[in-house]
């Protein structure tokens, strides 16, 4: 029997890329679609998990019959997975999430006046998994993607910074941009552990690519059991 150890976990999924406020009718988001993290969704239930996908801007359908709920900005979504924390067994964080947000949301819309150009100050968001990696974990698991246009060991060399940032138990690295990550195309994913160590590595279409994710997971929680 395929991950055994998802049977019955409370697994969250986020997916998709934020949304931050300029003004009442504007936002700053980015190119992600949710493609993966609806995978990820659709794979963990099918493996038994208990499963809850928090989404920001997609522009996939939602699937049919997985409880989902949405969270608009980067604030938003700490918030909400703040509140679940403690009744949450594995968080897996697919969702682009803006590093970015404008310092001011304008309360009418903004009017463009006569002048040619126009500056928004930003100001850093929180970093989510950083956040929730310094709470006490007990046996939860918490995932993190590294998406990089960086190739070879300089992806590997970011993401492991990334591992010891965050504090993740696993790090699922991809390679992004020109025709690669966005949407319903193949993948290939690196997972790495906490030690930054390269687990091994699955490619092929987001929902096989997936299925090994969550094979590590169930690995690391057979580990931590035991
Ligand atoms: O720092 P970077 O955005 O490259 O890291 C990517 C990973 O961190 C993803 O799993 C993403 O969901 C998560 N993240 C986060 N909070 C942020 C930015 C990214 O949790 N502010």
């Amino acid at each position: 029997e395929a991950c055994p150890k998802l049977k019955g976990k409370r697994v969250i999924i986020t997916a998709g890329g934020t949304s931050e406020p300029i003004d009442p009718v504007r936002v700053l988001t980015n190119l992600s679609t949710g493609t993966q993290g609806i995978e990820l969704a659709k794979t963990a239930k099918a493996l038994g998990a208990e499963v809850e996908l928090i989404y920001s801007t997609i522009s996939v359908p939602l699937p049919a019959g997985i409880k989902a709920t949405y969270a608009g900005s980067a604030r938003d979504l700490l918030s909400l997975l703040e509140a679940r924390w403690d009744q949450t067994d594995v968080l897996v964080m697919a969702a682009a999430v803006a590093d970015w947000r404008p310092a001011e949301v304008a309360t009418q819309k903004m009017k463009k006046g006569q002048a040619d150009t126009l500056t928004l100050e930003l100001v850093r968001n929180p970093d989510i998994l950083a956040t929730l990696g310094k709470k006490p974990r007990g046996n939860k698991i918490l995932v993190g993607f590294a998406a990089e246009t960086a190739q070879g060991e300089a992806a590997l060399s970011l993401a492991r910074e990334k591992v010891a940032k965050k504090r993740v138990d696993l790090l699922a690295l991809n390679q992004v941009g020109s025709g690669k990550g966005f949407g319903n195309v193949e993948n290939q994913l690196f997972f790495l552990d906490f030690n930054g160590q390269l687990l091994g590595q699955s490619q092929g279409s987001k929902a096989t690519v997936s299925q090994a994710l969550w094979q590590q997971v169930n690995d690391l929680i057979a580990e931590k059991e035991s």
